[in-house]
């Protein structure tokens, strides 16, 4: 498995992926991630593990981890970033997110949508997921890191039953088993692209890759934040990538946080 991954990151030269550090297994990449940028690692470290033993997910869930899965998490120090500071968490989200689904299907031909805020879903069954977690000083980005989780190899008899009915594999779709490093390679190639396009362009072409992969759009959704709760249709994104919702009375809402279901 390393020399495969050496070999990828050979393929990365000129790009913003400096290195790829892999572990056979690890608490969360995340954390380990975020170690190496209070360590000094540069921009563009990559950590990749084979299993996680305390992979987690957004809002405190746990990340099922076992071996045959995807788990990585880029390290980014962005410099030259024009993001308001609200925009940053939910950018890196779909930065991730839109790379994982242009390579799932450039790769494997695969057609899998996005369900707001950070899912990656395949029929409305969850694939994956994206755990962005940002350092802000004043108004800096002192670093961020983009945790991406690929369900691909597993086989679906694994999965916990509390959750199998809502998850899918990638290899279930495709009938075969997949090489992870390859499509470690192509999310980061993506991830480059758009991660250059964020530095000149802004987000809004970011915002449209997205949208136009999403299926939370005009749908009727409850989003539940806390203790507030809000119904009605999704009806796409604004400007700083928060969610809007249009309500039955016609009121519209910017949703930046909250887990969304469909009615
Ligand atoms: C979610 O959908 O809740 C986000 C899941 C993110 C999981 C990935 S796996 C790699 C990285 N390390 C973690 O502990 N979490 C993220």
């Amino acid at each position: 498995m390393l020399e495969h991954y050496l070999s990828i990151k050979n393929k990365l030269q000129d790009t913003s992926i400096k290195d790829i550090i892999y572990l056979d297994y690890v608490d969360s990449t995340n954390d380990y991630a975020h170690m190496l940028a209070i360590q000094g690692y540069p921009s563009g470290t990559v950590v990749v593990a084979n299993r996680q033993l305390k992979g987690r997910g957004r809002q405190h869930n746990k990340w099922y981890s076992p071996q045959g899965n995807l788990y990585a998490s880029i390290l980014l120090k962005p410099k030259d970033i024009n993001l308001e500071i609200s925009a940053i968490i939910p950018a890196f989200t779909y930065l991730g997110a839109i790379s994982s689904v242009c390579a799932i299907s450039g790769v494997y031909n695969v057609k899998t949508t996005l369900k707001w805020p950070n899912d990656i879903v395949f029929k409305d069954r969850k694939l994956g997921g994206v755990l962005t977690e940002a350092r802000i000083s004043g108004n800096e980005i002192v670093f961020v890191i983009i945790g991406i989780g690929l369900n691909v190899n597993i086989d679906m008899s694994a999965f916990p039953e509390d959750i199998v009915q809502r998850v899918i594999s990638l290899s279930h779709i495709c009938g075969k088993v997949l090489d992870i490093p390859t499509l470690l390679l192509n999310i980061l190639i993506k991830f480059d692209d758009f991660y250059k396009q964020i530095k000149t362009e802004g987000l809004a072409p970011i915002i449209n890759v997205w949208l136009q992969n999403s299926s939370t759009l005009q749908r009727n959704v409850r989003v539940v934040d806390g203790d507030i709760l809000y119904e009605g249709i999704a009806e796409g994104l604004d400007d700083m990538g928060r969610l809007l919702i249009r309500d039955f009375n016609g009121k519209i809402f910017h949703l930046s946080n909250g887990h969304l279901y469909f009615l």
